[in-house]
């Protein structure tokens, strides 16, 4: 049986020994990866290392903590190359853990990012999105089962999930780098299947502008440990059925890459002023 509370425990004394914990941490999803490579006097963890990480096993996702400074700045930042998702079979326990080790090795702000396709039908492959609030279509919810009070609390709320001094931290960040970045509701679902046309539209009804597989239950587990999180997707590709293309992960990995620039300019001014608020 997987104990949340001692896995996270252990990983984060195993973090502890390696090196001293940043207070930011950014968890990069599919394709996005490369945000890693550009931090400086880094260290290189593999999950494989760390108590109870799962290594990944998706394409576009690497599997390794590194933590390091921003480029030119003495902000020390950890970034979580690779996740895990629910449609590999996982449970919530283990998809919680990186989030849960990080609050114990006493972080303190999480930015998650994802790849998404975009409902909105304002959006463009290619767009960054600051997450304001989600919709769990998961079914899931790591803080089902045994409670354990030193996580934080059973039922904890969630109408501020994605702390409002960070979405203005990153929406500034987004104007100083000249860099357009839309506003929106993230939805999650299980996967690995991309959508149906009807789900979307459905979907559209519900209010989401985008929607993806992973994030929500992270984002839970963050708000019961009393992380401060941000969010940000990139809209690889608009979702089934809003424009006439078909969805592929090469697509996703594609778009991804496209805007690897851009997007790793945001994070890391983002994070250089999360870090110092
Ligand atoms: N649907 C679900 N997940 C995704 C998509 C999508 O269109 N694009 C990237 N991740």
């Amino acid at each position: 049986m997987f104990d949340p509370k001692k896995s996270a425990t252990e990983a984060s004394q195993y973090l502890l020994s390696k090196c001293k914990p940043p207070s930011v941490a950014v968890v990069l999803g599919s394709g996005l990866g490369a945000f890693g490579d550009t931090l400086s006097d880094c260290i290189t963890i593999p999950y494989e290392e760390i108590p109870y990480f799962e290594p990944s096993h998706v394409k576009g996702h690497a599997g390794s903590l590194k933590v390091g400074y921003l480029p030119s700045s003495n902000t020390r930042v950890a970034a979580f190359c690779g996740r895990s998702h629910l449609y590999e079979g996982l449970s919530v326990e283990q998809i919680a853990h990186p989030t849960r080790t990080f609050s114990f090795w006493v972080g303190k702000a999480i930015v998650f990012t994802n790849a998404a396709g975009g409902i909105n039908p304002q959006y463009t492959p290619g767009d960054l999105m600051l997450i304001q609030d989600h919709i769990n279509l998961t079914g899931r919810n790591p803080l089902v089962g045994a409670h354990n009070n030193s996580l934080g609390a059973r039922f904890i709320d969630m109408t501020h999930a994605y702390d409002e001094e960070i979405q203005a931290l990153i929406q500034q960040s987004a104007a100083s780098n000249n860099t357009k970045i839309q506003r929106g509701v993230y939805l999650s679902l299980l996967g690995p299947s991309y959508e149906t046309p009807a789900e979307v539209r459905s979907y559209k009804v519900l209010g989401a502008d985008a929607v993806g597989m992973s994030t929500v239950l992270e984002v839970i587990a963050a708000r019961q440990v009393g992380l401060r999180v941000g969010g940000i997707s990139c809209i690889t590709n608009m979702a089934a059925g809003i424009s006439v293309e078909l969805l592929s992960h090469d697509e996703v990995k594609e778009t991804a890459s496209r805007v690897k620039s851009t997007f790793i300019e945001l994070l890391t001014e983002s994070l250089k002023r999360i870090a110092a608020s």
